[in-house]
């Protein structure tokens, strides 16, 4: 997602913070700025697309001397990747950059709007600024107002905030979002991770949630809910590469760990209390409205094919799905009253693509679930609904796609609620269940263990059948798709009723059969479907909550409310069973051989 550096001292401010965005690179970014403020010099530089354009616009610029600095690569969620959108964002006098979701901003923009502050952007950051310059209008003190400023803020954040108030000080406040202190001497530094400061600090402070303080040239202090509290440096790690993967082996590893927290993302401010709300869309956006087609590739595809079951039973609106290649030679017939919805992680698959132009010429409305703002796919569509991964950098797509499914399941239920197909008690249990899927998505330890031993069971073999029934068919599919991608073995997604009908001829011991067996759904008719299988002596794995005798192996999982929590943890043991066997075969995890992450030729 985005990223933040900062730094306060006497070397090259407008470097270390350019080099420290490079650092980011790898994050992923549509836009970037600075700010320093140097005496009484002010100074602030923004550009869209790459840093080349940031460094090209602060060419002339030098700030030698003592000063306090923040910089900022944005990713755009609120608002487009305009130089207005990009941070840092300016009040009258102080400067803010911030990652994350405030969740309360558009309560608190329209108090501030009503108090006469102009806003310029369109971002949740902007009213960071304005409440604390208020604050600090109210109550004369820069710390005493960054403070009351923090306790007003909802959702996840990191931010960082410069003011010509205190023009040698850097406030600074984390909650939800990383953040980290970097030292060196005299001087401070920050980082949204430590890749921007291995080489220049050599000790560093991770903050926890809710702590939040003020620093200057010789003096950091910091403070949580109880007041002011004592923090103990550590020595920073030297290894960039692993600094960039946060730890993890792989960047899939990564992203898989990832998916916990980017899910809240993805919630944040369109799950109301008891409704859903998306203000991407406007309040007529449905109206005649009959019917659902979505086109989409590859993983997309599969998420996709699980919303199309709910789009018909949360919904109560017909839904078809095609795969973009197919749609696009098949003189598809299409009627007005049918909304397109493309979907794509990277925005910019040349099928996707060709097939949404394709429905705006015959004069369909258009929708889009995308990761990238401003990709062609989201500005060739009428309205798009980001989903809020941040940057995949694993081909093989995780977050990515656990993202898609969120964003289209409250789309389903938006659907049955402004359709008055679902009842109160209906839309208050999958609320419910959406609020939980964060904790459904947390690996443990203690799973991933399991999974790494059992897969150097399932190196060889014949091949994988992947099978579930209803939204665990798509989520076959997909594990399908993982495990083919990185480990080159054949495997293949299969309705589990349906193997009865062919497949089955294939099966022996040699033949691996990944189950998904969920408790809440249709749990007594695929485990016929299973039983079918073991006895004909197919090796099985099965993955449920309910221990299953006939199988060679099991892994077994937590959640058996709602089919979709199922649904989110079998994603997470496919995905991880699949990075297993890629590294046992001693595999490259994150770019397998003869694919690419964004296909843009047909
Ligand atoms: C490529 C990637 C897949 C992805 C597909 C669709 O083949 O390797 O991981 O699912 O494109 O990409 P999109 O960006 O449209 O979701």
């Amino acid at each position: 997602m985005c990223g933040i550096v900062g730094y306060i001292g006497r070397k090259e401010k407008k470097e270390i913070l350019l080099d420290g965005l490079q650092e980011l690179e790898y994050r992923g970014y549509d836009s970037a700025g600075i700010a320093v403020i140097e005496g009484e010099k002010l100074n602030n530089f923004k550009a869209v697309g790459k840093l080349e354009n940031l460094r090209n616009k602060t060419n002339t610029f030098e700030s030698e001397g003592f000063g306090v600095s923040i910089g900022h690569t944005r990713w755009a969620t609120h608002g487009k990747p305009t130089e207005l959108n990009a941070h840092p964002h300016l009040g009258a006098y102080s400067y803010v950059v911030h990652n994350g979701i405030i969740e309360n901003y558009q309560e608190l923009k329209k108090e501030l709007q009503n108090e006469g502050v102009t806003f310029l952007s369109q971002t949740d950051t902007e009213t960071i600024v304005h409440l604390f310059e208020k604050y600090h209008k109210e109550l004369g003190d820069p710390f005493k107002a960054f403070e009351k400023t923090i306790e007003r803020l909802e959702g996840a954040y990191a931010t960082l905030l410069i003011t010509e108030a205190a023009p040698d000080t850097v406030f600074f406040a984390k909650n939800g979002s990383p953040m980290l202190l970097g030292f060196d001497g005299n001087e401070v530094y920050f980082a949204s991770s430590d890749t921007p400061i291995i080489g220049k600090a050599n000790e560093v402070y991770y903050l926890e949630d809710g702590e939040y303080g003020y620093a200057k040239e010789e003096e950091v202090k910091l403070f949580d809910a109880t007041g002011e509290k004592s923090f103990t440096k550590q020595a920073l790690t030297a290894d960039k590469a692993l600094a960039q993967k946060d730890g993890y082996r792989f960047f899939m590893e990564k992203e898989i760990y990832e998916q916990s927290r980017v899910m809240s993302d993805t919630m944040i401010g369109r799950i109301l209390e008891d409704s859903i709300y998306f203000e991407e869309l406007p309040e007529d956006f449905f109206e005649g409205i009959y019917a659902i087609k979505i086109c989409a590739c590859g993983t997309s595809y599969h998420s996709a094919l699980a919303a199309s079951y709910l789009f018909e039973r949360i919904g109560k609106m017909r839904c078809d799905v095609e795969i973009a290649s197919e749609f696009r030679y098949k003189e598809p017939f299409l009627t007005d009253k049918t909304l397109f919805i493309t979907i794509s992680q990277s925005g910019e698959t040349a099928d996707t693509l060709e097939a949404l132009k394709m429905a705006k010429a015959a004069g369909l409305k258009t929708l889009t679930i995308c990761n990238v703002d401003n990709s062609s796919i989201v500005r060739e569509s009428d309205a798009a609904i980001l989903t809020r991964a941040g940057i995949e950098k694993g081909v093989a797509s995780t977050k990515a796609f656990a993202t898609q499914s969120m964003v289209l399941w409250m789309l389903a239920l938006y659907v049955g609620q402004i359709r008055h197909s679902v009842s109160e008690e209906t839309l208050k249990r999958e609320i419910d269940a959406m609020l939980h899927t964060p904790k459904a998505l947390v690996v443990e330890d203690k799973l991933h263990e399991r999974i790494h031993r059992l897969s150097k069971r399932y190196l060889h073999g014949h091949g994988f059948f992947f099978i579930g029934r209803d939204i665990f068919y798509p989520l076959a599919l997909e594990g399908a798709l993982k495990l083919k991608e990185i480990s080159y073995l054949h495997a293949e997604g299969y309705p589990a009723g349906e193997m009865k009908h062919g497949p089955i001829a294939l099966a022996d011991s040699e033949l691996f059969t990944i189950a998904l067996m969920p408790r809440s759904l249709l749990y007594d008719k695929i485990k016929s479907n299973v039983e079918e299988l073991s006895a004909r002596d197919a090796t099985i794995l099965a993955i449920s909550p309910e221990p299953f005798e006939l199988a060679d192996d099991f892994i077994q999982t937590r959640y058996d409310s709602h089919p979709i929590l199922e649904y989110f943890e079998m994603m997470v043991v496919t995905q991880l069973l699949a990075l297993e066997i890629s590294v046992r075969l001693g595999n490259d995890v994150d770019m397998p051989r003869n694919l690419a992450k964004s296909v843009t030729v047909e």
